[in-house]
């Protein structure tokens, strides 16, 4: 997944242009996009949607952000899009592999009730969005077989630090936010899953958000969240490997197939050894399965 486009849950007028964004995923958010007056309507809402939307012969993966274990609301979430069999449930506020254990419990109640493939629901935690998140970042690996992913928040992270802003007036992210986002790139490999970048807020500054995503994609972020269609080229285009990317992961690989049992080899006057052929085969990977 590269594109994941946010998609408040109680708009139905959204949710069609979602649908035709080309984002390689939808989250559909009953969270911080919906008033709390209005979550039952938009659980109503979103579950027609998922209900209409996933069986579409070409559809995106369809996400649902629940709102956080701690409001009191997960639960009537999930009674309420479960029966919809969404591709994955996205949990704000998670704080480690605690959290994810116990929503992996009550996802499983519901695929059973609902017939569903056991296991057949992942989960994708916002895994830095409060200061005891970034505590449980590395108890995420081995917690649940449902992690596909995870992302990181600066916009609650923020707001539980009491910061007066996260970025400075070059755009970049201050101190607390550049440590959020490595530790969950670490997390993420110490987990074994995709990273998932964070959303860019300002959706009319074209050029800072793809300074962003090449950024993202340079550390090793394989996708990132959108909040408006206008970002989901973009994000499409810079974390799908460039012919030029491919075409050289190809020939590192070609080059150590060729020759077994050498541990280094000389490219173009790089010195090549392990590390480079994995990072070469994952370059692969990744533009296989887009391929598919
Ligand atoms: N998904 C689908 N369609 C969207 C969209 C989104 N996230 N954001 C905007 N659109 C649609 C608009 O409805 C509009 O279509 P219309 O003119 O046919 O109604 C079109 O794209 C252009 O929108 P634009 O006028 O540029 O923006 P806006 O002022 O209407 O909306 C936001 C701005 C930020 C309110 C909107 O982008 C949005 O709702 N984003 C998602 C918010 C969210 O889910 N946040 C939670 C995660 S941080
Ligand atoms: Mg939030």
């Amino acid at each position: 997944m590269r594109s994941l486009l946010f998609v408040p849950g109680d708009s139905p007028r959204k949710q069609q242009k979602g649908l035709d964004s080309g984002a390689d995923a939808l989250i559909l958010d009953l969270e911080d996009s919906v008033a709390l007056d209005g979550k039952p309507q938009a659980r109503e809402i979103t579950r027609a949607f998922l209900e209409a939307a996933r069986t579409l012969p070409r559809r995106p993966r369809l996400i649902i952000r629940v709102n956080a274990l701690s409001t009191g609301l997960t639960e009537a979430d999930l009674d309420a899009v479960m029966p919809g069999a969404p591709d994955a449930i996205m949990l704000p506020k998670s704080e480690g592999g605690i959290d994810v254990s116990h929503l992996a419990a009550k996802i499983a109640v519901r695929e059973a009730e609902s017939d569903l493939p056991d296991g057949a629901t992942r989960i994708i935690p916002i895994a830095t969005e409060t200061g005891k998140g970034i505590f449980g970042l590395g108890s995420y690996a081995g917690a649940t077989h449902r992690l596909a992913a995870l992302t990181w928040g600066a916009e609650d992270l923020s707001a539980d630090l009491g910061a007066e802003t996260n970025r400075l007036e070059s755009g970049s992210y201050t101190d607390p936010y550049r440590l959020a986002r490595s530790l969950t790139l670490f997390a993420a490999a110490s987990a074994q899953v995709d990273a998932i970048d964070t959303v860019f807020t300002a959706f009319r500054d074209a050029e800072g958000f793809r300074r962003e995503c090449l950024a993202s994609r340079r550390d090793g972020f394989t996708g990132k969240m959108a909040i408006h269609p206008d970002q989901v080229a973009p994000i499409n285009e810079i974390f799908a490997p460039s012919p030029e990317a491919l075409a050289r992961a190809e020939a590192i690989i070609a080059l150590f197939a060729a020759n077994p049992g050498v541990g280094v080899i000389g490219l173009d006057g790089e010195m090549l050894d392990r590390p480079h052929l994995i990072r070469a085969q994952r370059v692969k990977a990744r533009a296989d399965k887009l391929a598919e």
